[in-house]
């Protein structure tokens, strides 16, 4: 009896999936119920969340009825409230950041940035003739990946210029940590360049669908099958494998949330054992 126990814990904890039935998941031994916060979205990608608000921005695809093309639009959840929009204004929006000390909502569509305005619940050009925008990371200012550039660029006083230590590499998605090293990946996988000495290191080869820094600045980022985390010394941990991600942020009660097919899912921690 005791080594079928011991067997089944195995195997349990290898899957890393406790019972499926009632759908829990253990992530760093804690306990995480999954909650649906959202269903019918296509492909929800690129989240972020405004943790002033505690409102999360992300795009989602649809079909036009017309040509059949996949077109992108830009979408909030009040995670408290559960109110959801899609957000007008924007032409193929694609990506978000929040800039949480001014208070700012930037959008990135098919010809550039956007501003979020809270009171209208529009969204308003700030950078007319842009790139198409692949990525918004906000740190201590702006930076953006464009599309078919795949470089990275920082946009600031209604100007865009590229960073030029990574001027000659590609870059598709783009994060910095709270020393301002700047993580960022390509088809070859995940890279860091080091704010001091200005090196790039490979830190491994994962196909990176998103990066996100919870609300103190730790990094984190998902692959279609796993969440993982880069600590301080810049080593990479995976969290917990997970099929079909899109993309994944962190509350501000360090509660997971991530899209999934057509699903934005939220895990939290929980006592519930399923019994
Ligand atoms: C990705 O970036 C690294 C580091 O700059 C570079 O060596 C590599 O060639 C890039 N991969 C692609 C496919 O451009
Ligand atoms: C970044 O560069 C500095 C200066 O060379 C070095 O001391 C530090 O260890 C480097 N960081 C990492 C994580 O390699």
């Amino acid at each position: 009896m005791k080594l079928i126990i011991t067997l089944a814990l195995l195997a349990v904890s290898y899957a890393h999936i406790i019972k499926s039935a009632c759908d829990l998941l253990s992530i760093q031994d804690i306990i995480y119920q999954k909650e649906v916060l959202k269903k019918n979205v296509n492909d929800p990608y690129q989240m972020t969340i405004d943790y002033n608000t505690n409102t999360l921005f992300f795009s989602h695809s649809r079909a036009n009825p017309k040509n059949n093309e996949d077109v992108f639009e830009s979408a909030y959840l009040n995670l408290a409230t559960n109110e959801y929009n899609i957000i007008p204004g924007i032409l193929g929006g694609f990506s978000a950041a929040v800039d949480n000390n001014k208070h700012k909502v930037y959008l990135g569509g098919r010809n550039g940035i956007y501003e979020y305005d809270y009171e209208t619940k529009r969204a308003t050009h700030v950078n007319p003739n842009g790139y198409s925008i692949w990525q918004l990371f906000f740190k201590d200012k702006l930076y953006y990946t464009a599309y078919p550039q795949e470089r990275v660029y920082t946009f600031e006083g209604g100007k865009s210029l590229i960073v030029p230590e990574l001027k000659r590499t590609s870059a598709q998605l783009v994060a910095l940590d709270n020393n301002y090293n700047m993580y960022f990946s390509n088809s070859s996988g995940l890279f860091c360049l080091n704010k001091s000495d200005k090196n790039i290191i490979q830190l491994g080869e994962y196909t990176i669908n998103s990066f996100t820094a919870d609300v103190n600045g730790n990094i984190y980022f998902s692959t279609p099958s796993a969440f993982y985390n880069i600590d301080n010394n810049q080593k990479v941990n995976k969290l917990v494998d997970l099929d079909d991600v899109f993309g994944l942020v962190v509350d501000g009660k360090n509660n997971f949330i991530y899209g999934t097919g057509d699903k934005i899912i939220r895990l939290s921690p929980t006592q519930n054992k399923c019994l």
